[in-house]
């Protein structure tokens, strides 16, 4: 497609709701992101947007909202726990995609090497520490680098088209 062709053809705008309609058929795990503040209060959300960025240095992306509490108290500290969840794990997924003011009051966790609430039973645990914070339109683009990674055995939980779903 060349310029010519871009500017006769007048596209419909794509709005939120459709945009994240079309977002949902790409099918992810579900990870709760915890973190705390410069004060030691936890914090915590559930997402999807993380990907494994590099080898060398271990470093993981995540793209949280500019509107989340969570970010504010991870912006304080610099360290954050990518935890994945696990089939079963649905209400903790649940209670940390609503707003709170103390999302990890009944989760079991234990405390990580970076200070950070690491959620038992997790498939995987990756504390990092924030090395880079990016603008991404209505988000930003965090980017840690990883200095503690466990693992469990387990299922994963998805998420598809605006559910929870499993292998
Ligand atoms: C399956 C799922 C995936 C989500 N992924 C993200 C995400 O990648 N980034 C984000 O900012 N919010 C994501 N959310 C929404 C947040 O969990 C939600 O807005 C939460 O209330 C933010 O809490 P906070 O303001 O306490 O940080 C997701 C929610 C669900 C249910």
């Amino acid at each position: 497609m060349n310029n010519a062709h871009h500017q006769a053809v007048e596209l419909p705008p794509i709005r939120g709701q459709e945009f994240r309609r079309l977002c949902g058929s790409w099918a992810t795990g579900v990870a709760v992101l915890t973190t705390h503040d410069d004060e030691g209060r936890r914090a915590a959300l559930t997402m999807n947007a993380v990907t494994s960025l590099s080898l060398d240095p271990p470093l993981m992306l995540v793209c949280v909202a500019n509107t989340s509490d969570t970010l504010m108290a991870l912006r304080q500290s610099g360290v954050f726990c990518i935890n994945v969840l696990a089939v079963g794990q649905e209400e903790i997924a649940a209670r940390c995609a609503a707003k709170g003011s103390d999302k990890l009051e009944r989760i079991p966790y234990r405390v990580g090497v970076t200070g950070v609430p690491v959620i038992e039973g997790s498939l995987v645990a990756l504390e990092c520490r924030l090395i880079n914070d990016v603008s991404g339109g209505d988000h930003r683009i965090l980017i840690g680098e990883v200095v503690s990674g466990y693992d469990s055995p387990g299922a994963p939980l998805l998420y598809f088209r605006g559910n929870y779903a499993r292998l």
